[in-house]
């Protein structure tokens, strides 16, 4: 093959940050993912209005040793922790002659994950109506009760929230720990976020992530960090309202319930259908961009909720306090230690400020015009006071179509920063669109790629996505960011797919298309030269190992195109000396008629206009191949490896 450059030629320039990360809490990637904390519903906050399925006990299982009893009950009322942390565990002890009543957790997945000789921080909030004070036992251990780490005992003492804290260390290696807290005596012993987290996160941060999967997405290299989401945050509502909480319930994402001690943030319905806790919030996103390099992105809602709930809010009052919250926010990043929001981030550990850049208004906006009123509201407020921020529009949920064309009109004509397009296709699509932004105004707003994938997890996908993003390099005068979406996903708990990075309790991995992202991320150039690339032509028939290339010189169709290999992929291109041509691609594995459905349902439209390769056959990874001509084929390529 010949790949022809000209260095001397003037390319687009390639922004540093051009390939970043999209950090969602979807598939359980806070609480029981990214952040380290090991214990589920540590503040006894999840609700039914968060999943139907919830009670303020889910995860905890009351039981008593040695004989102790008690009931255990979880509480909202003037006794609370905290105003934003409302409901604690009400534990009423019955052990006047011994014995022990608590609780236990089950932990994530198969349960609390340990590593022999790794130490533990246990903490809680308690307080207790005992005189005498309550004896309090902290136990890691197996579902049979068997002993993973030294054991921990506290006394409380008084009848007002104080926090206890201890360490322990783990004996052996498990996965499906659990941690039992009980209690001795009589009484009422009240406590609440119960907590146990592991001395060892990513970079050592109290409050941090989870190591194993931090250092998978610093291996990256990202150039920007966005997050919150993605739908996320939306949520359900803009300003629900649960009278039996009597506190906002399933509100949209504001950073402000995120940030200060653990146990004064709120906790949350997740878009997604499960509580949030807020442990992994504002403060933590910033320190996590800052620890890998990134730049960090934070998205607002723009109080016009897009993923399909289609509803703008009516309320003045509201739309101010979001954009006062979201001036806060710039502050809260990038104000001075002496400054409101800037103090709270300086006693939160970082003095120094984030150096926040940019900021998006908005997600996937299915009400164009709505949208964009509330958006120039936001823009004139951020531009006004702080006029370096590049403040990112929409272009709705689609590639394509109405609501898209509208909002770029509408970004154009206001002569907006940026605009962040998502999608997720077909790798059919990702083949047939490497040209997408040849065509885009290199005078309009910028593109921010903020999501896209090739819909599934498969080798091909990769392959397409790699093609894909060698269109958004050319033109990386225009396409300035983009993340694929979404980055990580809990095994046990898949709401979208496909995903980055994979996880369990104390697992992770990559899929194929993480190493592509790791491969263009830790290879960004300075800037694009004109390339092409040539390929000799070889003879159908016999093709073995890594690539075999054919043209349609001599016949109009060929019969029995031998491909033999051990593992991979196959791809058909009609233009593969341009490397431009459009793409198709079936995988070779498993049972032959499941492959040959893929590749019908997902590749039809391309290789219907192209070529037509039918009547797959294969023995293990041996593949006979019938290719008959279309009109427009050049030729046909077909990669195995
Ligand atoms: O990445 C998953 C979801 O896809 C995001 O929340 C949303 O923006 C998109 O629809």
């Amino acid at each position: 093959y010949t790949i022809t450059v000209d260095p001397r030629a003037a390319g687009a320039d390639i922004s540093d940050s051009m390939y970043g990360v999209f950090f969602e809490d979807i598939n359980f990637a806070a609480d029981g993912g990214l952040y380290a904390e090991l214990v589920r519903n540590r503040s006894f906050e999840f609700l039914p209005i968060d999943n139907q399925s919830y009670t303020g006990l889910t995860a905890w299982t009351p039981n008593g040793v040695d004989g102790g009893a008690g009931t255990a009950t979880t509480v909202d009322d003037a006794a609370r922790l905290h105003e934003r942390n409302r409901t604690y565990l009400n534990l009423a002890l019955s052990n006047p002659d011994g014995g022990w009543y608590g609780v236990t957790n089950a932990g994530w997945n198969t349960g609390v994950a340990v590593q022999a000789g790794d130490r533990y921080d246990f903490s809680v909030w308690a307080r207790t109506d005992a005189a005498a004070g309550t004896p309090l036992s902290v136990t890691v251990h197996d579902a049979q009760g068997d002993p993973l780490a030294t054991p921990l005992t506290r006394v409380v003492r008084g009848d007002t929230w104080s926090r206890y804290t201890g360490t322990l260390t783990a004996r052996r290696d498990s996965d499906v720990g659990r941690l039992s807290v009980r209690a001795a005596g009589t009484g009422t012993l009240r406590l609440d976020m119960v907590s146990l987290f592991p001395q060892k996160t990513f970079k050592g941060r109290a409050n941090g992530l989870r190591k194993d999967l931090a250092e998978k997405i610093a291996a990256l290299k990202p150039g920007f960090v966005r997050f919150p989401g993605g739908c996320l945050v939306n949520t359900n509502s803009m300003y629900g309202y649960d009278a039996s909480s009597n506190w906002e319930r399933s509100r949209s994402y504001q950073w402000k319930d995120t940030v200060g001690p653990v146990e004064q943030r709120a906790t949350n319905r997740n878009f997604w259908g499960y509580n949030q806790s807020y442990g992994l919030g504002y403060f933590e996103y910033f320190q996590f961009s800052e620890d890998v390099g990134a730049m960090p992105l934070p998205v607002v809602p723009a109080l016009v909720t897009g993923c399909g709930q289609n509803r703008a809010t009516a309320d003045e009052a509201l739309l101010q306090r979001h954009i006062q919250d979201t001036l806060d926010l710039i502050e809260f990043a990038n104000g001075p230690a002496s400054s409101t929001w800037g103090g709270l981030r300086a006693r939160m550990g970082h003095p120094k400020p984030y150096a926040l850049t940019h900021i998006a208004i908005g997600n996937e906006e299915n009400l164009p015009n709505e949208f964009f009123a509330n958006f120039l509201r936001f823009r004139s407020a951020i531009k006004a006071r702080y006029p370096d921020i590049t403040v990112i529009s929409n272009s709705g949920p689609d590639d394509t179509g109405a609501t898209f064309d509208r909002l770029w009109t509408l970004n154009r004509e206001a002569g907006v920063d940026m605009v962040d397009e998502h999608y997720y296709n077909t790798p059919g699509w990702f083949l047939q669109n490497n040209h997408r932004y040849d065509s885009y105004d290199r005078n309009g707003p910028k593109v921010f790629l903020g999501e896209f994938a090739s819909q599934d997890n498969k080798f091909f996908n990769s392959l397409a996505e790699a093609h894909y993003m060698t269109g958004l390099e050319r033109n990386a005068d225009v396409v300035r960011l983009a993340a694929y979406a979404p980055l990580l996903a809990n095994i046990d708990h898949v709401q979208w797919r496909p995903d980055l990075i994979w996880f369990d309790s104390d697992e992770s991995w990559g899929t194929t298309s993480y190493q592509v992202q790791k491969l263009f991320m830790n290879n960004v150039g300075d800037r694009t030269v004109p390339s092409r690339f040539t390929a000799p032509v070889v003879p159908p028939r016999g093709i073995t190992g890594a690539v075999g290339l054919s043209t349609w010189a001599t016949a109009a169709r060929y019969d029995d195109v031998k491909v033999t290999g051990t593992d991979g992929g196959v791809l058909f291109s009609d233009d593969f000396a341009n490397g431009a041509g459009q793409w198709s691609a079936v995988e070779p594995r498993g049972a032959w008629s499941v492959v040959d459905g893929q590749y019908q349902q997902s590749d039809t439209a391309a290789l219907d206009t192209l070529v037509r390769a039918g009547n797959i056959t294969a023995t293990d990874y041996d593949l006979t191949l019938k290719a008959t001509k279309l009109d427009g084929a050049e030729g046909f390529l077909v990669a195995f490896g």
